[in-house]
């Protein structure tokens, strides 16, 4: 059994590990460890740490895969729940459908008796208005919110509170190989905009067969490479896992246009292999990587590509 997450899965990966070790299902196990990464305040990419979008609404974004059945759950910018991960899998469970949206996604979570969450911390709050209060004229904060959007969507990047996810893998010769990804998504992003945490393929892939891949940082870009699928397809070609996930960056790589930022891939195949690598992402980038025998979790550097 091997596990797999960013860093900022560390209030989850332990009970996870725990899980897996009691035998647990990997995917229950996972998900009730990023349930705990949503409920910590001081991860700021996911859950009640998150950041809003730009009218001060939270929206998350998760999903699951099973890659033995390839069945997927999946939720997109679902306002004020948590856990949502647990939402994606109820998905996943509950409906012939793999992804639910906004109100929809929001109508089934209070159908299976999870409630509407304040999930905005007054911080959050706080932060988010003195944003707007530097991008609009004061006639434009009076109006707020009945002001164009599309202008600021260019102007309101914060490179402070970027576009991170939690995301984990696990793989174990019986159990398969999973994934499960959980986010509040871009800083600041468009109402209703979804990242590559919700889409299979581009966030996440797992097929048990061959491996899995999931990936964090700029999903504008991941959306555009189909960039999990691709990996996992290539290691179905017969690459190794190491190029496969060269291959993928390759790919991030030839974008031009549009917007481009960094990227971080994580990956494992059906051999117990595991690759994390940073594509142009700044500072360094460390995961969590736990398999049997280790006693403890390890946080680990990633590879700089
Ligand atoms: N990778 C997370 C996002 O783009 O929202």
């Amino acid at each position: 059994m091997l596990l797999l997450a960013n860093a900022e899965a560390w209030p989850g990966f332990s009970t996870t590990v725990d899980r897996l070790r009691a035998g647990q299902g990997s995917l229950d196990a996972m998900v009730e460890g990023i349930g705990l990464v949503e409920r910590e305040e001081k991860v700021r990419s996911v859950g009640y740490g998150g950041w809003p979008n730009m009218l001060g609404i939270m929206e998350f974004d998760a999903a699951v895969m099973d890659g033995t059945t390839r069945e997927v759950g999946s939720v997109g910018a679902v306002p004020d729940t948590v856990p949502v991960a647990r939402l994606a899998l109820e998905v996943m469970r509950r409906l012939p459908h793999v992804m639910l949206t906004g109100e929809g996604a929001r109508r089934f979570a209070t159908e299976i008796g999870m409630p509407l969450d304040t999930t905005l911390l007054e911080d959050s709050r706080r932060v988010w208005w003195e944003r707007l209060e530097r991008e609009l004229s004061p006639d434009e904060l009076a109006r707020f919110p009945d002001v164009p959007l599309a202008p600021l969507s260019r102007t309101i990047t914060d490179p402070e509170r970027v576009r991170d996810t939690t995301v984990f893998l696990s793989a174990d010769p019986a159990a398969g190989i999973h994934a499960a990804t959980s986010t509040s998504g871009w800083a600041w992003k468009y109402p209703g905009r979804l990242g590559d945490s919700p889409i299979p393929g581009a966030g996440f892939y797992a097929d048990s067969r061959y491996g899995a891949a999931a990936c964090t940082h700029t999903g504008e870009m991941t959306m555009r490479c189909g960039t999990a699928r691709s990996i996992v397809l290539a290691m179905r070609l017969g690459h190794s896992l190491h190029d496969a996930v060269r291959l993928a960056v390759e790919d991030l790589a030839e974008l031009r246009e549009g917007f481009l930022a960094g990227v971080v891939i994580h990956a494992v195949d059906a051999h117990g292999g595991h690759e994390v690598v940073n594509f142009r992402c700044e500072g360094e980038i460390r995961y969590w990587f736990w398999t049997d025998g280790m006693a403890e979790p390890e946080l680990r550097p990633a590879t700089v590509f």
